[in-house]
């Protein structure tokens, strides 16, 4: 019997794989120099550029970027080599201690872990506005991408790296599977070509459709890449939506013509760069054509409620370097389901031949049953997908969220919340309040209140808030919180669409005439100094959820406002009493 024809796939992006790991038996050795070596503690979205890097899935780089590469992919989306890339891969720091230019330094996780040890070539200042600006074309910080660059360290180090071993996984362990080894099951599969799909929501019948006609019209093969590294925050956890790949997959899918893989990355969120970017990292993993969406590459809204980019640019930007990066822009086509078929048929292919069809979008359906307490309906996903989906996420009414009451010192903000959370607890919410002034007492105790206190207040009053809201809890959060991008910082954090920002939009004079603590009256005297609204900023939001007159309304009206609010977007039940 002849051997199956192995595929020719396409060759990595410049040529060939990186491998930045060392061989086994040196591991032991790397480990033991790291312990007496200089450290510092890198971010999660940094470990996830390093895993990347290691495993070649951003050949041609092999490392992080140092300045002349940084300054030219901003500027022109190149390395200085020429080799088109479009997005920066920086490693920022807070500070230069333990760095020295030529020596070594042990990169470690946020537990300590020996990831990586690089020897320091380059330290050098960075510039957000100039890189947001490039890179998503905005310095919105309701952009994910860009609220969480307020967070990062002054400066970006650069320089040959080597690690011990691949960053340990240990959930789907078998998924996850380096451009290299992906590379090896796909040769062995025997189609030259490869569609490559990079699902970031539970896939439902329509991708489930559009996939499989993709792979079988080019005749090749498909790779789902699911990104599970830093992804968009949204209902739906990364575990669950692997699970449910696994079983669309498992019962689906041709498996002589289908893998499954787990893409550890940080996604940017950056529009069209961002859509570039992938079809680079998915060429490294053997991928010739790519299906673009929305998900990996839109954040939510700007500060106008506009989205941020649009198909068209996304997709324009793509196309004009196709031939370049040696991968085919697929568009998402459009779907729907035909009645009489029991199946998924392009829109323009059902409607010329005037055939009955359901043309629901998925969030609304989705919306729909979260809020109704309904399975998801076949037409729409398959039954193994709604039975995990049905099982791990509860109704919305069941749901998080995070209310965020922002506003001067006695603007009311404290009042509001403790009408609000009682009304919440008698309907079975279960709420934690985190009001400024208590924090202060515990959980953010010895911060004061100059810029970077009150970011730091503010940052670790959301993480906690996120993890409240990430197991179905309920925080009321009251802080002045000053400042826009550390209040969209949490924004993301928590994910917008469970982030209500309240703006307590109550006169200075009133808060001033309010103010029990007389607060107001030392800080006009001068005792105390930056105090908000007299001598320190306030930066009123521009786009908040809500805004509250507290002039024109009492605590309690105010706490209905944000009741009613939340009954609106499906949180609460309403109707009973209120
Ligand atoms: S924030 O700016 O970091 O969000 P936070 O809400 O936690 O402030 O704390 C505000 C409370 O601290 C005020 O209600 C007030 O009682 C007290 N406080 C003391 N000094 C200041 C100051 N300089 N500016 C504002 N509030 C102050």
């Amino acid at each position: 019997m002849s051997e199956p024809k192995k595929a020719r796939l396409i060759l990595p992006y410049g040529g060939k794989l990186v491998n930045l790991v060392v061989e086994q038996k040196r591991r032991n050795e790397l480990i033991e120099k790291a312990k007496f070596l200089p450290s510092i503690q890198i971010s999660y979205r940094s470990q996830c550029d390093l895993e990347l890097l290691a495993v070649g899935a951003l050949s041609p780089l092999d490392r992080f970027m140092g300045e002349k590469e940084y300054k030219n992919v901003l500027k022109e989306m190149r390395l200085s080599n020429g080799t088109l890339f479009p997005i920066p891969i920086t490693l920022p720091v807070e500070d230069k201690k333990n760095l020295e230019i030529g020596k070594e330094v042990v990169l470690r996780s946020s537990e300590f872990g020996i990831l990586a040890i690089m020897t320091v070539e380059e330290i050098y200042e960075w510039d957000l506005e100039k890189e947001a600006m490039a890179v998503a074309g905005t310095v919105d910080s309701r952009h994910s991408l860009v609220s969480e660059m307020y967070t990062w360290g002054k400066y970006y180090i650069s320089g040959p790296l080597v690690l011990p071993e691949q960053p340990l996984h240990f959930d789907f362990p078998n998924l996850r599977k380096t451009p290299a080894e992906t590379r090896t099951v796909l040769e062995q599969m025997g189609f030259d070509n490869v569609i490559g799909f990079q699902p970031s929501n539970p896939m439902h019948r329509a991708h489930e459709a559009l996939t499989k006609k993709a792979a079988e019209e080019l005749n090749g093969a498909l790779l789902l890449q699911a990104v599970v590294g830093i992804t968009r925050r949204g209902y739906i956890d990364d575990y669950t939506r692997v699970r449910c790949y696994i079983a669309l997959v498992k019962n689906y899918y041709d498996p002589a013509r289908t893998l499954l893989g787990l893409l550890p990355m940080a996604v940017r969120m950056a529009g069209p760069r961002a859509a570039l970017w992938h079809g680079i990292i998915n060429r490294n993993y053997g991928v010739n054509h790519l299906i673009v969406g929305r998900d990996n590459v839109i954040p939510g809204k700007d500060k106008q409620g506009k989205h941020f980019y649009d198909t068209y640019h996304i997709q324009k930007l793509f196309k004009e370097h196709e031939k370049e990066i040696g991968v085919r822009l697929l568009p998402f086509r459009k779907m729907v389901y035909v009645t009489k078929d029991d199946a998924y048929e392009d829109l323009d292919k059902v409607i010329s031949e005037g055939k009955e069809y359901i043309s629901l979008s998925g969030t609304k359906v989705i919306e729909d049953s979260w809020t109704n307490e309904r399975k998801l309906p076949e037409w729409f996903t398959r039954p193994e997908i709604a039975h995990i989906l049905h099982e791990v996420n509860p109704p919305k009414t069941k749901r998080g969220f995070c209310i965020w009451l922002t506003g001067l010192p006695s603007s009311g903000k404290s009042t509001i919340a403790d009408v609000l959370a009682p009304m919440l607890m008698a309907r079975g919410k279960r709420v934690t309040m985190l009001d400024g002034d208590r924090v202060r007492t515990h959980l953010t105790k010895g911060l004061g209140f100059a810029k970077e206190d009150r970011i730091t207040n503010i940052i670790r009053v959301g993480f906690v808030a996120s993890e409240v809201v990430k197991h179905n809890g309920v925080a009321i959060c009251s802080l002045i919180s000053p400042y826009t991008t550390a209040r969209d910082k949490v924004r993301a954090m928590i994910g917008e669409d469970k982030f209500l920002e309240v703006f307590v939009d109550t006169p200075l004079e009133v808060c001033e005439a309010r103010d029990v603590k007389g607060l107001y009256a030392l800080a006009k005297k001068g005792v105390i100094k930056g105090f908000t609204g007299v001598d320190d900023p306030y930066e009123m939001p521009t786009a908040p959820e809500l805004v509250i007159n507290t002039v024109e309304s009492s605590p309690a009206e105010s706490a209905i406002k944000i009741f009613h609010h939340l009954v609106e977007r499906g949180f609460v039940k309403g109707g009973d009493g209120l």
